[in-house]
């Protein structure tokens, strides 16, 4: 097993990674207090991976709330819905929550923890690999608004992260593909290592091979802490996270939530940012194309919807949580390894790219 701390003080926690951690005591051991949890999950999940759960938490009063699956219900409904259900099974202030699941679920469990009662414990169990490279570490929580994707949030930590990579059998290939964006994205703007490595090892990866998905599941959440430990509230080095964000965003919000996948729409939106850096001569034309074939390697959309042009664009960026007194901020690469926020893109370059 492998763990990584993300530290934040008082508020610092582990995060442990290994083949089969759903069905070990020890994954929970020492973490939940009071003896008494509710387990958050939907129900794709539920049949496949609540009774490994159970049985690790064998000795504590468990209760769970399954809910319907899909991006489409992160929102305030499923949030009234959850609230509800924890209030019919009195959960108290020492009750912890565990979100069993993908991003959806995780963002949603992390949001009602930190609202219910003021704030509750609550552990991650990430079930995908987006959930497990991205998501499920860091404290971000949100629901979407028809108007903007987590718009109505909290930055609020777990207690834990427990990564069971064997739950990535299971994963339907589209799904794979989308959290290998967030990877690829974690190449691109802080280790040009890691991403000759995706390159190297991406068919070893397709294949689901253990050993591999180990490394890139690790190498992930040590960038993540490392990145979340330097600046937990995003107001510098960790909006680089957000690369392809603002433009995946607005595809997102165009397409309806759920049509794209979320991991989707961020493939294509690094291409458009990769554009948008050639275009500024702040990469060259190799740097480009490699970013360009990685993306596509792992059956990732690099190009954006047909209908969708730089008008279309720019009305969903400007609700972009990146937007600062008017003007929207987006994450460019300068270099394979390397990244910088910026506002000054001129908008015929944008014009350009998102017309073509
Ligand atoms: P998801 O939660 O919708 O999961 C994808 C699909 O896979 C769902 O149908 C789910 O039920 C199913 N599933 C989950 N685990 C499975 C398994 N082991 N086997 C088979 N099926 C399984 O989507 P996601 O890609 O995990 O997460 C996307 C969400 O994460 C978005 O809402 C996005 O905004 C959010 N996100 C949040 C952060 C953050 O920092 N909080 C970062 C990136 C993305
Ligand atoms: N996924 C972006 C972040 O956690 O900051």
């Amino acid at each position: 097993m492998s763990t990584i701390r993300v530290e934040l003080g008082e508020r610092s926690y582990p995060i442990n990674i290994d083949s089969g951690l759903l069905t070990s005591k020890d994954s929970f051991k020492d973490q939940i207090q009071s003896g008494k949890a509710i387990v958050v999950t939907n129900e794709i999940v539920e049949p496949l991976y609540l009774n490994s759960l159970l049985s690790a938490l064998d000795g504590v009063d468990v209760k769970v709330v399954c809910l319907p699956d899909g991006e489409q219900h992160k929102n305030l409904t499923q949030f009234e819905a959850v609230t509800t259900q924890l209030l019919e099974q009195h959960a108290a202030r020492d009750t912890t929550l565990i979100a069993l699941g993908g991003g959806v679920i995780g963002d949603l469990t992390g949001f009602v923890a930190a609202c219910f009662q003021r704030g509750i414990p609550f552990i991650q169990v990430p079930t995908t690999l987006l959930s497990q490279v991205d998501s499920s570490v860091g404290g971000k929580t949100a629901v979407n608004h028809p108007l903007g994707k987590n718009m109505i949030g909290a930055f609020y930590q777990p207690k834990s992260v427990v990564i069971d990579i064997d739950t990535l059998k299971t994963l339907p290939a589209r799904e794979f593909a989308a959290g290998m964006a967030e990877v690829i994205k974690y190449g691109i703007i802080y280790d040009a290592e890691f991403f000759s490595w995706l390159e190297e090892n991406a068919q070893a990866l397709k294949d689901l091979s253990s050993e591999h998905l180990k490394y890139v599941v690790h190498r992930c959440c040590e960038i993540k802490a490392e990145i979340v430990s330097k600046d937990e509230k995003e107001h510098g080095i960790r909006a680089l996270l957000n690369l392809g964000h603002t433009f995946g965003h607005a595809i997102e919000a165009e397409q309806g939530y759920g049509n794209w996948l979320h991991g989707e729409a961020v493939g294509c939106g690094m291409v458009l940012a990769a554009e948008v850096a050639y275009n500024k001569n702040w990469i060259s034309k190799s740097d480009l194309e490699r970013m360009i074939k990685l993306i596509a390697l792992f059956d990732l959309p690099i190009n954006a919807p047909e209908h969708m042009n730089y008008d279309i664009f720019m009305q969903h960026m400007q609700h972009d949580k990146k937007v600062l007194s008017g003007a929207i901020r987006f994450i460019i690469p300068t270099a394979i390894g390397k990244a910088v926020v910026t506002k000054d893109i001129e908008p015929d370059i944008l014009q350009n790219i998102l017309n073509s």
